[in-house]
């Protein structure tokens, strides 16, 4: 949901673009509809833009080839104003002295502009963050110093903002600030950084400062300072960042997303470490009679899970919740009740406002897996994940960890010994699943050309029925639905027709015999069944056009963690069956920061 770098070097006479391009290049997961360097030299600001991916702009304007020591850059996913040179970043004012770039939206920006404009202003972009240089300029004219301009633009403006601003007037510093969009400040041994997200900076910097909402973070080449409203300095912890560049890299595979699907055994290995800290939150959450899960897309998945996990195992009545309709139930909860948000990037906007809410009566756990992110510092409890940097817009490891996580939490509550133990295997059952993905490719030459697709699952499986649809429809753009098996009957069957590919998710287990039934029902109307089941089960042969065998004794109650890998799988290889991206797919960006 746009990316913004800023770079000041401590060497006067190095140039920062490349720094800058190599920065931003890392964060195209988060936009990737324009791009936009803007760095100072020779008492000017310089700017390099335009619409399209990284790399289509760098072949048009070289973008590494400007002078200058410092600089800042912008990669963009549009929300107001279509994609386009003159809505790119970095904005400026008329006489581009102040250049901008801006992750987030100013809500009164019309309003804004309208003022400004009876003013004198004038306005060039349909962007909303066009009107943060003027108000700055605006300010600057009024004689505030660019700190103190930057200061009085948040108190006019409304909405959410990670900002990083240069200027010719007060050149040699870069002024930033946030406000629900996540920004973060890197102290490097060649220079200060500010990114949107470590990726973009693990090669440069590994010690960390996140500025607090508000904060005005002044970056210049002798170090950075934070000061609060009052211009206090303010003394910020120093974090380290155990990520290595080389996990934000491709190393070898074709793209993040099949990368990233082959690090699931690692993912769930390294999230098992966090056995001990679970075990301390739940000693510590005292007297709970109600769970409520709170995610977005691939998180909420993960979270119907926990809702089948703590209900059958340790027998809480668990909800779970869409983090954007969250506000409507803010009155069922009190201090008995914990609430769980699950998020990848832990700066989803939607959980972080249903956050706040539930801080006011509840007692919160996050479970994230970017460390420092604003779910981390906002919940009384947090897990952290250990996926590493997930860069494909299409969660997948990160989905196995939350899913590891959310296993270990039910498992301790409900001191489930053998389910405890059994977790240990995953990582195995994962990695033999993997060994077979040249099934996956027969079956998706096979399946490409279908116009849509639904899952079927029933009780542990019908969230993964859910998240295999959700990942063939965001990289492939093939309509797929999930549905519990058994509500299939009640409606949508009517929708089932010749050859029309039904998956159905039917590992061993209680719930087999009722979904080899549901299989038969869409079978008996022509669906093309590719079944997805256990070793040895021969039945599934003579019933389904196609079967994916899970070569290892999985039971329906582990079944999520590994039955999820050829759905993943599909999905990548339907997807570079079409001729598409699966790390870039249309309209999406891996963080939402706006509600
Ligand atoms: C998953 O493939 C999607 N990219 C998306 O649904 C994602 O899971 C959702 O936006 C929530 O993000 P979060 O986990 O970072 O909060």
């Amino acid at each position: 949901m746009c990316g913004i770098v800023g770079c000041i070097l401590k060497d006067d006479k190095k140039d920062v673009a490349p720094i800058l391009f190599d920065c931003i290049s890392k964060l195209e997961y988060r936009g990737y509809d324009s791009i936009g360097l803007a760095t100072f030299d020779d008492e000017n600001i310089h700017i390099k833009k335009d619409k399209g991916k990284i790399n289509e702009v760098n072949e048009k304007l070289d973008l590494q080839d400007m002078a200058g020591n410092f600089g800042i850059a912008h990669v963009r996913w549009a929300t107001h104003g279509d994609p386009s040179k003159l809505n790119s970043h970095p904005q400026v004012d008329e006489n581009v002295e102040i250049a901008v770039v801006h992750n987030g939206i100013i809500e009164n920006n019309t309003k804004i502009k309208a003022d400004l404009e009876k003013e004198g202003h004038i306005f060039k972009s349909d962007t909303d963050t066009e009107v943060i240089p003027h108000l700055i300029e605006k300010f600057m004219d009024e004689g505030f110093d660019l700190e103190h301009a930057v200061r009085k633009t948040i108190e006019v403006i409304e909405g959410a903002y990670a900002i990083a601003v240069i200027s010719s007037r007060e050149p040699d510093k870069i002024i930033a600030t946030r406000k629900d969009s996540p920004l973060i400040v890197g102290i490097g041994e060649d220079g200060y950084y500010l990114a949107s997200d470590s990726p973009a900076i693990l090669k440069y910097a590994k010690d960390i400062i996140y500025p607090e909402r508000d904060e005005i973070v002044i970056l210049d080449k002798s170090g950075v300072v934070v000061h609060d409203e009052f211009d206090n300095v303010v003394n910020k912890q120093i974090d380290t960042i155990n990520w290595t560049p080389e996990m934000a890299e491709k190393e070898g595979y074709d793209h993040f997303m099949i990368k990233e699907i082959n690090e699931q055994a690692t993912a769930v290995r390294n999230t098992l470490t966090q056995r001990d800290n679970i075990k301390n939150i739940i000693d510590d959450l005292g007297d709970i009679d109600r769970i409520c899960f709170v995610a977005c897309g691939t998180s909420y998945h993960a979270s119907l899970t926990g809702k089948y996990l703590l209900e059958s195992l340790a027998g809480i009545s668990t909800d779970v919740i869409l983090a954007s309709e969250f506000k409507y139930s803010a009155k069922t909860l009190d201090d008995k009740t914990l609430v769980i948000f699950i998020s990848q990037s832990g700066e989803t906007a939607d959980s972080l406002k249903a956050l706040d809410i539930a801080n006011e009566t509840s007692k919160t756990l996050g479970i994230v897996n970017v460390a420092g992110s604003s779910i981390t510092r906002r919940a009384k409890y947090v897990i952290q994940t250990q996926a590493g940097p997930e860069i494909g817009v299409a969660a997948t490891k990160t989905y196995v960890s939350q899913l590891t996580a959310i296993y270990l939490f039910a498992a301790l509550l409900a001191d489930d010994n053998d389910l405890l133990d059994e977790l240990y295997n995953v990582p195995d059952y994962i990695d033999e699943v993997l060994a077979d993905f040249e099934e996956v490719k027969i079956l998706s030459n096979r399946y490409h050309f279908a116009k849509d697709f639904f899952y079927l699952g029933r009780g542990y499986v019908y969230p993964t029925a859910l998240e295999g649809a959700l990942k063939l429809k965001e990289i492939s753009y093939i309509h797929g639905e999930g549905y519990a098996a058994g509500e299939l009957k009640h409606g949508p069957l009517a929708l089932i027709d010749e050859g029309i590919p039904v998956v159905v998710i039917i590992p061993p287990g209680d719930a087999y015999k009722k979904t080899m039934s549901n299989l038969e029902e869409v079978k008996s109307r022509g669906a093309s069944v590719l079944a997805i089941g256990g070793s040895g089960d021969e039945d599934l042969k003579s019933k389904a056009q196609d079967v994916f065998y899970i070569n290892c004794d999985v039971g329906e109650l582990i079944a999520p963690l590994v039955y999820i890998v050829p759905l993943q799988l599909l999905s990548y290889y339907v997807t570079l069956e079409k001729g598409f991206d699966p790390d870039k797919p249309r309209n999406l960006a891996k963080c939402v920061t706006v509600e």
